[in-house]
């Protein structure tokens, strides 16, 4: 059993990430994957347990409420949680804390990771990706020394209670979005698209990635397409992609990374 766990759902990437990095200040980690049901949801012997996620749709991403009820944590342990997202937190670090009761939370912004709000280049101030890479780095150095340090924040997460209505709204509008996943002849049938979905909705059908309408809407499969062939409608067609640079396609897959 390691001593730290951190709980991570990640798109495209930029959530793993800081989990590594801040597992790497740490020290002896488990990283959970959390794009699928937990590998593993008993963190009783845990001395700090982590969440790391990003916002979707102002709230949380995916079934990523009902898995951390789920998670069984020792009364004395050390609980904190960070959010990265693109332009508004949301309500998501309040519901983690409603189940956890955090000792320490963090945000991150994160301005171009988001194909789906807007593209990189029309933030304000332009963030290159190098730019939001060195800022990731550096909120993941200091979110590491303080949890290994097990500071305390001075306050709750703000509830936000309007994102808890777009929260709660996004999911039917995800599922009318699902509907409109296409891959353009750019396509290889490479295959990475279907490893890649949490939900397997996306099959090789002679070579050509078929989607069903089980989606999550996590955009792995857009952001991690090597040849950008796959949009939803017109919304992703003229945006950059911008997966993690330290994240491969393979490592959203797995279900336990471990840094030691
Ligand atoms: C489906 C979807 C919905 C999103 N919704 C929001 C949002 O409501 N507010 C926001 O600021 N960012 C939003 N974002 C941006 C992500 O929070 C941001 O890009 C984050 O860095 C992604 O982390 P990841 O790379 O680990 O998936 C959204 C991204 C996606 C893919």
């Amino acid at each position: 059993m390691s001593e730290n766990i951190i709980y991570c759902y990640s798109g495209s990437g930029h959530c793993l990430n800081m989990a590594e990095s801040i597992a790497k200040v740490l020290g002896d980690t488990d990283i959970v994957l959390m794009r699928s049901y937990p590998a593993k949801t008993d963190a009783t012997e845990a001395k700090r347990v982590g969440f790391v996620f990003p916002c979707y749709g102002g709230g949380l991403p995916g079934d990523v409420e009902s898995y951390v009820k789920a998670i069984k944590i020792a009364p004395g342990a050390y609980k904190f949680a960070v959010e990265q997202f693109a332009g508004y937190m949301g309500c998501g670090l309040h519901k983690i804390d409603e189940i956890v009761d955090l000792d320490y939370w963090a945000t991150i912004s994160n301005h171009s990771t988001c194909i789906w709000l807007m593209p990189h280049v029309l933030t304000i101030p332009p963030t290159s990706k190098k730019t939001a890479q060195k800022r990731l780095d550096r909120t993941a150095e200091k979110v590491g020394a303080a949890v290994k340090a097990m500071e305390r924040s001075e306050k709750k997460p703000p509830k936000k209670a309007f994102f808890a209505l777009e929260s709660k709204g996004f999911s039917g509008m995800h599922a009318a979005r699902s509907k409109k996943f296409v891959a353009s002849e750019a396509c290889i049938g490479c295959g990475t698209c279907e490893k890649i979905c949490p939900r397997n909705n996306i099959q090789l059908i002679n070579g050509k990635p078929s989607f069903g309408t089980n989606c999550i809407g996590c955009l792995s499969c857009v952001q991690f397409c090597p040849k950008s062939a796959i949009d939803v409608g017109k919304i992703t067609a003229r945006r950059e992609r911008f997966p993690n640079p330290n994240v491969k396609a393979a490592d959203l897959s797995k279900k336990i990374i471990h840094i030691d």
